[in-house]
């Protein structure tokens, strides 16, 4: 038996899963009563809609009026696939990971695209790579927040503003959280499924002028699908980038966007959702912190993500254990966490080390939060008893 009494306390959402992430506080299929469904979207309703989605994501993230903002296929892998595809190959590539997402990224570098002068620099899970070794002025490839291992750039101080390269940015798990510096970043993508808890299957994708500039002089030489194309003769295909998009999009999910986009406006925009984020890891630092059987994946506070957040179990009991032993562990926590109905699809992702993956978005209340924190030591003691009682 745990030594920790069950909490009475439970979460009014246990919603805390990494994506698709929780919706807006408040939110209820009524949001979606004015979407244009049936109806074309090409049809004015249909494109002032996606026109209005684009221009409500540059007031809102604070994106340069001179950068264009498109609505693409298949979500933030679309995004960067397709900014992968037609910019890579110009010159040399820098492609930088620290988890598994950003490991995508260099697979399709290496040998999807056989990129012929292309450099990898890894880092472990919990750790970044030195962005000192990266060189600006080849194009370099990156996750501004890693979400399998909750570490992120602390900043945009080592991209230089007079870069040679393109700096290609997948940042789904960032955009709307953390403050994403647009002059040093010229390929900026995101799903409207993350940390404004819309919904998937869409991307964006935001160009600066020197991405367009790449676009429209530089051909690649392998071929591009249809759903990457952004030019046609050597030129921009501008209608993207006011809501003409390249193929159907669903007006369910744009309603479910621009609805979003509106909450995030009455909560004060970027700044109330980045307090909002920034308030939600406050909580799980708070619980951290007084307890020393947990520990954050990410090794320096200033690299610690404010929305994938994620944890270890630092008892030395735990770690003794053999790897599949903390796997099981882990996962042993996570269901009963399910089971009470309390935390939904928080463990680890499954290439990432064993522990716990908290959203801490700002779709997420710190009060659900707050409440959540006393079950993970029920659950943790809960565990623990069970792993004595085997011995
Ligand atoms: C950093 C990162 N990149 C890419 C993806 C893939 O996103 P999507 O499934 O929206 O294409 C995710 C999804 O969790 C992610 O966290």
């Amino acid at each position: 038996m745990a030594n920790t009494a069950k909490p009475d306390l439970r979460p009014a959402n246990p919603r805390f899963s990494s994506g698709p992430c929780a919706k807006r506080p408040g939110w209820t299929l009524d949001a979606l009563g004015d979407a244009a469904l049936g109806r074309s979207h090409r049809a004015k309703v249909g494109k002032s809609k996606l026109q209005q989605a684009i221009d409500d994501t540059r007031s809102v993230l604070g994106v340069p009026a001179d950068y264009r903002i498109g609505i693409v296929p298949a979500s933030d892998t679309g995004a960067v696939e397709m900014a992968m595809w037609s910019l890579l190959g110009a010159r040399g590539t820098d492609v930088v990971a620290w988890e598994s997402f950003g490991s995508g990224w260099v697979t399709d570098a290496v040998k999807q695209l056989k990129l012929e002068d292309v450099r990898v620099l890894e880092a472990p899970y919990g750790e970044i790579v030195d962005l000192a070794e990266v060189d600006f002025d080849r194009d370099v490839v990156f996750t501004w927040n890693g979400t399998t291992s909750g570490v992120r750039m602390p900043d945009g101080d080592a991209i230089p503003a007079d870069r040679q390269g393109l700096t290609i940015c997948d940042a789904t798990s960032a955009a709307f959280a953390q403050d994403l510096p647009f002059d040093k970043l010229d390929v900026v993508t995101f799903s409207w499924q993350k940390v404004l808890g819309g919904e998937a299957a869409h991307g964006m994708l935001i160009l600066s002028p020197r991405a367009v500039e790449r676009l429209k002089s530089y051909k690649p030489a392998w071929p591009l699908p249809k759903i990457f194309r952004l030019t046609s003769g050597g030129k921009l295909i501008e209608g993207i980038f006011k809501g003409e998009t390249i193929n159907t999009p669903s007006m369910l999910c744009v309603e479910d966007y621009l609805d979003a986009l509106a909450w995030a406006k009455s909560i004060g925009g970027l700044k109330g959702l980045k307090a909002r984020a920034d308030g939600n890891l406050g909580v799980i630092e708070r619980f951290v912190e007084a307890h020393d059987w947990l520990g954050f994946l990410a090794k320096t506070p200033e690299t610690r993500s404010n929305t994938s957040v994620c944890l270890q179990f630092t008892d030395p009991a735990i770690v003794a254990l053999s790897d599949e032993a903390q796997a099981a562990f882990a996962k042993g926590v996570v269901a009963t966490l399910e089971k009470e109905g309390v935390a939904l699809d928080i463990g680890a992702y499954r290439d990432a080390p064993p522990g716990l993956r908290i959203w801490a978005g700002a779709t997420v209340e710190a009060s659900d939060l707050e409440a959540l924190m006393p079950w993970l030591e029920w659950a943790f003691e809960a565990q623990k008893s069970e792993l004595k009682q085997a011995a």
